[in-house]
């Protein structure tokens, strides 16, 4: 085996004299691991930290050369340094494992374990901690703490039964009809000592990033005395953090939640295997496992790696996303305790990921593992960079994003009482103008501003005004401004077919468009003020997006919802939009307590003063206790 590539750390890192300096074992490992640990570290350079990175060796060469995925000196070396970064390690299944160790090592009773499982428990690593984030428009922010040392992954795992294991599952008829030769068992070890610490751990957690709900995930309706045990555990240590709210669901309610409410998240505690699983989930969530990092804590050592595996199909290719790496490495800065916080450098990953213009397949992009890495380092070093393609204008404080729940609820409102809610807060939301061309189509998005200007004509040249849409995520809303013109189009059939593609819930034109009768056939949802079937490639170009709009007097800001309709377009600012929801949800609710109850005879004037019809808002509420 080749010796490990010693990098002095002079050569990688301008240090800086007052801090003091870390080391970090690099284990680059498998598969793309090398790849996105190389990239990682280039753009970590920039950031001029007092680290020494010391490299060395673990995983599937190891294993098949020496019959050790970690050898000796690898944990010499994790002994030697502050903590570790890790790429990524292949781990396969027990046959495949015994095959390809070298020819001289087969047969000798080698056991293939995980490396990184190996250094979890080596290293009493107990808290794996997997953030999932939304880098896009912050609508959700948890982490998964996952039990790293001990439930199904303590090694219990047997196949062919010894007579203590055969006497306790003997009375089982399946068991029964195998025989001790032929049943697997795998215990699921929880001890008081690894639940306590676990819960501490992950309270503290909780009280240090601002979370206030912990969340166990437990299975207690079927593991019932395991799960009482955790329960009375939880009960206990909570006693110690006051200010943390508990809960224990069932580890499927939580899988159904976290893709349908991620925002009701905050720590998420969970044992080893169901921890495994729900954070890949908490990966998709994010969007993938290209995004996801990760750190394994423990008392007295740590080591960071992204969730994602060493994707051997896709290593040397130059394909594999770097950010989950760059994010794992951030996360492993802020453990660090380094004055340059790893803030910065999420900052700059999220940057390039809202951006879209420089992200990897997995993202919608071409770009390499290189560029993109590059690109974040460039934004860390030019953050302003990124102030081009920020609203211009926008000088309204910065309010949170609206999340996707309040949007939905808006989305299936009738624009009729979202506009009576409007009106009942003093807001004026309604583009005027701008109708439906698609009969029937009724949507919210998050609204993404665009401006268009003309351009002089006589060039002829056409300008591909429309190429921001790469840029659109899902769930948007787009708003066109071009002023309102009749006379040329910005929008067709091609825009149609994108837009759906991405997401995006719909489009409101202060302007024109053209293709309408495809646009129906696609039931997309399309407002505008006009349509002509005038080509606007040459009439207009692309002055802006991300800034504020404004429609007779109304002003669209990016991230306000947009909710449209048969009736028309309107907008509910953001940092209304839960109020007006709430709003809107009670004026339908009055509205049919008035049809039913004129429904079943009662007069028009009698049931609109029964249920309130003034105050629609309110709702029917109590006045409606006799109906
Ligand atoms: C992870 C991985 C590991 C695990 C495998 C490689 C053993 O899936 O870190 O989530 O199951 O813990
Ligand atoms: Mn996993």
């Amino acid at each position: 085996m080749k010796p490990a590539p010693e990098q002095p750390a002079a050569d990688r890192q301008a240090p800086k004299a007052t801090e003091q300096r870390k080391s970090v074992a690099v284990l680059p490992g498998d598969g793309v691991g090398p790849e996105v640990v190389s990239a990682a570290l280039d753009t970590v350079d920039r950031l001029g930290l007092p680290l020494d990175l010391r490299f060395g060796e673990i995983g599937w060469e190891c294993w098949r050369q020496e019959g050790d995925p970690v050898p000796e000196r690898t944990w010499k070396l994790l002994e030697e340094t502050d903590t570790c970064l890790l790429g990524a390690i292949t781990s396969k299944p027990l046959r495949e494992a015994e095959a390809e160790l070298s020819p001289e090592l087969r047969g000798t009773g080698r056991t293939f374990v995980s490396p990184v499982i190996q250094l979890r428990q080596r290293l009493g690593l107990y808290a794996n901690i997997r953030p999932v984030t939304d880098l896009d428009h912050g609508r959700f922010d948890f982490t998964v703490i996952r039990e790293n040392t001990e439930g199904l992954y303590a090694g219990y795992d047997v196949h062919g039964l010894d007579e203590a294991l055969w006497n306790t599952v003997r009375d089982h008829p399946n068991a029964e009809a195998s025989g001790p030769e032929g049943t697997s068992v795998t215990l699921r070890l929880q001890t008081r000592f690894g639940i306590d610490r676990l819960l501490r751990f992950g309270f503290a957690y909780a009280e240090a990033n601002g979370h206030r709900r912990l969340t166990v995930v437990d299975k207690p309706n079927v593991l019932r005395h395991s799960g009482h045990h955790l329960r009375e555990r939880l009960e206990s240590i909570s006693r110690e953090y006051p200010d943390v709210e508990t809960e224990i669901l069932n580890v499927d309610a939580v899988a159904l939640w976290m893709v349908r409410r991620p925002e009701r998240f905050g720590v998420v505690v969970a044992e080893n295997m169901f921890g495994d699983i729900l954070s890949d989930l908490g990966a998709g969530v994010m969007g993938g496992l290209g995004l996801a990092p990760s750190g394994n804590i423990g008392d007295h050592g740590s080591y960071f790696e992204p969730v994602h595996g060493s994707a051997p199909g896709m290593a040397g290719q130059d394909r594999a996303n770097p950010m989950a790496m760059l994010l794992t490495v951030a996360q492993m800065l802020d453990h660090l305790g380094l004055a340059v916080p790893g803030e910065d450098l999420r900052a700059a990953v999220r940057a390039v990921a809202r951006a879209r213009t420089t992200v990897t397949y997995d993202l919608g992009g071409s770009a390499g593992t290189r560029r993109v890495a590059e690109a974040v380092a460039r934004e860390l070093a030019d953050p302003r960079g990124e102030s081009a393609t920020r609203p211009a204008g926008g000088e309204r404080a910065a309010t949170a994003p609206v999340p996707m729940e309040v949007v939905d609820r808006l989305a299936v409102l009738d624009t009729a009482s979202v506009s009576d809610a409007l009106d009942s807060l003093g807001i004026a939301g309604v583009l005027p103008g701008i109708t439906a061309r698609v009969p029937g189509a009724r949507t919210a998005g998050l609204a993404y501003t665009v401006t268009y200007q003309p351009v002089d004509t006589s060039d002829g040249r056409f300008r591909n005004a429309a190429n921001y849409l790469d840029e659109v995520p899902a769930g948007s809303f787009v708003v066109v401004d071009n002023g309102g013109s009749t006379s040329c189009t910005n929008w067709g059939s091609l825009l149609t077919s994108v837009a759906r593609s991405r997401g995006v819930r719909g489009t409101a034109l202060h302007g024109s468009a053209r293709d309408i009768a495809e646009i129906r056939t696609a039931g997309y949802p399309l407002f505008s003020t006009g349509a002509t079937m005038v080509s606007g490639k040459n009439r207009v170009e692309l002055a802006a997006t991300g800034g504020e709009i404004t429609v007779g007097g109304v002003t669209v800001r990016p991230g306000d919802v947009v909710v449209a309709d048969d009736n028309g377009v309107l907008v509910v600012p953001a940092e209304r939009a839960a109020e007006v929801a709430e709003r809107a949800e009670r004026v339908e609710r009055t509205e049919s307590a008035i049809a039913d109850a004129v429904g079943t005879g009662l007069r028009l004037d009698e049931a609109r003063r029964r249920f309130g019809y003034a105050k629609p808002w309110e709702g029917p509420g109590e006045r409606s206790a006799d109906a």
